[in-house]
């Protein structure tokens, strides 16, 4: 009796600590960074239209699959200017309902954050989105496009020897996967248009940016163009610093949305007292 007491108390232990140590840090619809062009495109032009069809395949098919490319309008009889192209990734362990709600808020947040532009990215934490004029399915580019070092370091040599074992294990990823050694956890994604010999060439790139970045962090992710590479002490995420993760562009998301649909019932108000004087 005393044994299945004993045993019981440690499947609520294990609840509970699964409860206070989520494997993920942070919500998968949680903002990490974006990119705009600089150039613009006409609002009703060609371009958006194509653009629009583009955007709506993305939240179609991911539905159906974390990975999908897309390219509109770049047929050899159709006008240069309206070609668009583009891909989404969720990351390897969503699933797929979750991977379809993440591919949701990327697209209805990506005219918010980079709005009318010619070519945009958005990594969510659960998955990322692009497009572009010019064509860049496939094509290698491991340049740095974000980079964050935890607050806090480590200065345990047996953190550093399991960190670096978990990242060494990173580098054997076939498009996702994770490792986690005592109290090291890490993760990495690479986007599905790339062979796996590029694949690996970039995580393993990440990863050594990780360490010449970051130097003793106790957490940092490094995102590269085509795949990125984080790790965490366990428990990290656990305390306050999740809530300092807490996404800015989410919340400037919020914001704007609030502002148009104020004003937009500003004017549907203004509009019905004219009538009504009229
Ligand atoms: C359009 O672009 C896609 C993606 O790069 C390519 O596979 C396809 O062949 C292109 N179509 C034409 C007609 O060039």
């Amino acid at each position: 009796m005393a044994r299945i007491l004993r045993h019981h108390s440690s499947y609520l232990f294990l609840l509970f600590a699964l409860f206070l140590n989520p494997v993920h840090p942070v919500r998968p619809s949680t903002y990490i960074y974006s990119g705009c062009s600089q150039e613009k495109y006409q609002p009703s032009s060609l371009f958006e239209l194509n653009l629009d069809s583009v955007l709506s395949s993305f939240v179609s098919s991911s539905s159906r699959a974390a990975y999908g490319s897309f390219a509109v309008g770049n047929g050899t009889s159709a006008p240069p200017e309206g070609s668009v192209y583009g891909l989404y990734q969720c990351r390897g362990d969503l699933k797929l309902a979750d991977c379809s709600r993440c591919i949701q808020s990327a697209v209805s947040q990506m005219s918010l954050v980079c709005p009318y532009s010619y070519g945009a990215s958005l990594q969510l934490d659960g998955c990322y989105v692009r497009y572009e004029h010019t064509d860049f399915l496939g094509k290698v580019d491991t340049g740095l496009r974000y980079q964050k070092c935890g607050r806090g370091s480590e200065s345990d040599q047996e953190f550093f020897r399991r960190r670096d074992d978990v990242l060494a294990d990173l580098k054997t990823a076939l498009g996702f996967r994770v490792s986690s050694l005592g109290m090291v956890e890490g993760f990495a994604q690479c986007l599905g248009d790339q062979s796996a010999a590029d694949c690996s060439a970039c995580i393993s790139q990440a990863v050594e940016e990780l360490k010449t970045l970051c130097g003793s962090a106790a957490a940092a992710d490094v995102f590269l163009a085509q795949c990125y590479a984080r790790y965490w002490a366990s428990g990290y995420y656990d305390s306050s610093d999740s809530s300092n993760n807490e996404d800015q562009g989410g919340k400037t998301v919020a914001i704007l949305v609030g502002v148009v649909a104020g004003l937009a019932i500003l004017i549907v108000l203004l509009s019905l007292c004219r009538k009504a004087m009229s």
